[in-house]
C-alpha cells in the first residue's frame, strides 16, 4: 500500500494559530508524490501561506457566526443543536467539494472542521484522518462538546494523528488503538544554529518574554503577575508579550494592557501584537517563558525557543513534559513550573537570571534534543504512516 497522490485538508479558520502553522510546515515538506488541497471555511493568512507552499485552497464561507463561535457558547446541548441546525446546510456543500476535488483522503485539522468532516467525508464515499491539536478534556471543552468530539473520535476516522501523548490520553480507549503520535517538527530554519546570528552574544538587555496567541489559555496575566515578582529584584530586566488575540480573546488582551499598568509594570513591558516573523523577537530574548495555566496540548514555542538555544521556563502540564522532560530520569531541560503558579513562573525566571552560564549550558542540551526528536521529516514520515494505513482495506 502506497502513500495517498491526493490530499483534501480541511480546516475551519484561516487565521494562523498553532495547528495551522503545524499543517503548513508538513504540507511544505511533503513529497511531490502526494498533492495536496485545501478547504478552508474562511479567507485569511493561513491561506495565503498554504497557496505559498504550492497548496491549492478553496475557500467554503461558512456562516461567520458558526465559524467563530467559541468553544464556550457552545456549552450548552441547546447551543450545540442550535449550531447543528446551522451546520446541516453546510455538509453537503462540503462533501460536494470533497468529490469534485478527486481527493483519495480527507484530513481534518481543527476541531470544528472535524465535526463537519464527520459528516462530508462519508457522504462523499471518502475516508478520513484526523489530525488532533485539542485535548478533549474538560479543562479545555465544555462537557457537552467534549463528549461529543469523543463520539466522533471512536466512529469517525479512520487514523488520527495526535500532536502528543498528553493529547492522545484524553482520547477514549476505543480510539486509541488507531491513533499514532506525531509530534509538530521544525524545519531548517528554526533548527539550524548557523542561521541564528550572534547565538552567544548577549542580547543588550535582558528581556523575558513570551510568545503566542494572547488568550487566557496561554497565561498572559500569570506571565504579568511573575514579571512583576521578577522585576522588583531585577529593575534591568524588560518583558516582551509577542502575539495577538486570534479567536475573540480581545477583553483578555485589554486587560493585559491594564493588568501591567496595575501591576506598577507598563513602562518595562512590551506589547508588540501580532508579528509576522516572532522568531526574530524571540532571538533577542534572555529567557522564553510559556505560561498556559491550562494543560498544554503540545506547545510548539517552547521547542522553538529550544532550538533557538534560549533558556525556557513553562509550565508543568499537558505536553510540555513530553517535550522538557522526555524520559523522567534525566535533567529536565528547562524549568518547569506548576501550571497556574505565578510564583513558581517567577522562581523559574529568577532561577535562569541568576545563573546565566549554567542555563546557558542547559539550554545548548536543550536545543541538541530539539535537533534529535523534534525533526519536520520525521513528523512527515509519521503522518504519511498514518494517511497510508488510512486507505488501507
Ligand atoms: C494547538 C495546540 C498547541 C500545539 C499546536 C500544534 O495550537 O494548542 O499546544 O503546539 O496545536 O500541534
Amino acid at each position: 500500500m502506497s502513500a495517498p497522490r491526493r490530499v483534501l485538508v480541511i480546516d475551519h479558520t484561516a487565521r494562523e494559530g498553532g495547528a495551522e502553522l503545524a499543517l503548513l510546515r508538513i504540507v511544505e515538506r511533503l513529497p511531490p508524490a502526494v498533492e495536496v488541497d485545501a478547504a478552508l471555511f474562511e479567507e485569511g493568512g493561513f491561506a495565503d501561506r498554504l497557496r505559498a507552499v504550492g497548496a491549492r485552497v478553496l475557500v467554503l464561507p461558512l456562516d461567520s457566526g458558526v465559524n467563530t463561535a467559541s468553544r464556550a457558547t457552545l456549552a450548552t446541548p441547546l447551543a450545540l443543536l442550535r449550531s447543528a441546525a446551522r451546520m446541516a446546510t453546510y455538509v453537503p456543500r462540503l462533501s460536494r467539494a470533497i468529490r469534485a476535488s478527486g481527493t483519495e483522503l480527507v484530513v481534518a485539522n481543527s476541531l470544528k472542521s472535524a465535526v463537519f468532516v464527520a459528516f462530508a467525508a462519508p457522504l462523499a464515499g471518502r475516508r478520513w484522518v484526523w489530525h488532533l491539536h485539542d485535548r478533549l478534556a474538560t479543562d479545555y471543552l465544555p462537557g457537552p462538546l467534549r463528549a461529543a468530539m469523543r463520539m466522533i473520535a471512536v466512529v469517525g476516522p479512520r487514523r488520527i494523528v495526535a500532536n502528543s501523548y498528553a493529547t492522545l490520553s484524553t482520547l477514549p480507549r476505543a480510539a486509541r488503538s488507531k491513533t499514532s503520535v506525531a509530534y509538530p517538527g521544525l524545519d531548517e530554519s528554526s533548527l539550524d544554529a548557523e542561521t541564528r546570528p550572534g547565538r552567544h552574544e548577549r542580547p543588550a538587555r535582558r528581556t523575558v518574554g513570551i510568545i503566542g496567541r494572547i488568550s487566557p489559555t496561554k497565561g498572559q496575566h500569570e506571565f504579568l503577575h511573575a514579571a512583576a515578582i521578577v522585576g522588583r529584584a531585577h529593575p534591568d530586566v524588560r518583558f516582551c508579550i509577542v502575539g495577538a488575540p486570534l479567536f475573540g480573546e480581545d477583553d483578555y488582551a485589554a486587560q493585559s494592557v491594564a493588568l501591567a499598568a496595575e501591576l506598577g509594570i507598563a513602562d518595562r513591558v512590551e506589547f508588540t501584537g501580532w508579528l509576522a516573523d516572532p522568531r526574530a523577537a524571540m532571538r533577542g530574548m534572555t529567557v522564553v517563558v510559556h505560561a498556559s495555566p491550562v494543560p498544554e496540548p503540545f506547545g510548539q514555542v517552547v521547542v522553538e525557543a529550544m532550538a533557538a538555544g534560549i533558556p525556557v521556563v513553562a509550565t508543568d502540564a499537558g505536553g510540555v513534559r513530553e517535550i522538557l522532560a522526555p524520559d523522567g530520569v534525566h535533567e529536565h531541560l528547562g524549568e518547569l513550573v506548576p501550571a497556574g503558579d505565578e510564583v513558581a513562573i517567577a522562581a523559574g525566571i529568577a532561577r535562569i537570571l541568576a545563573d546565566p552560564d549554567a542555563a546557558r549550558q542547559r539550554a545548548e542540551v536543550a536545543r541538541a534534543a530539539v535537533r534529535d526528536r523534534f525533526t519536520i521529516d520525521a513528523t512527515v514520515d509519521a503522518v504519511l504512516r498514518s494517511w497510508t494505513r488510512a486507505l488501507r482495506r
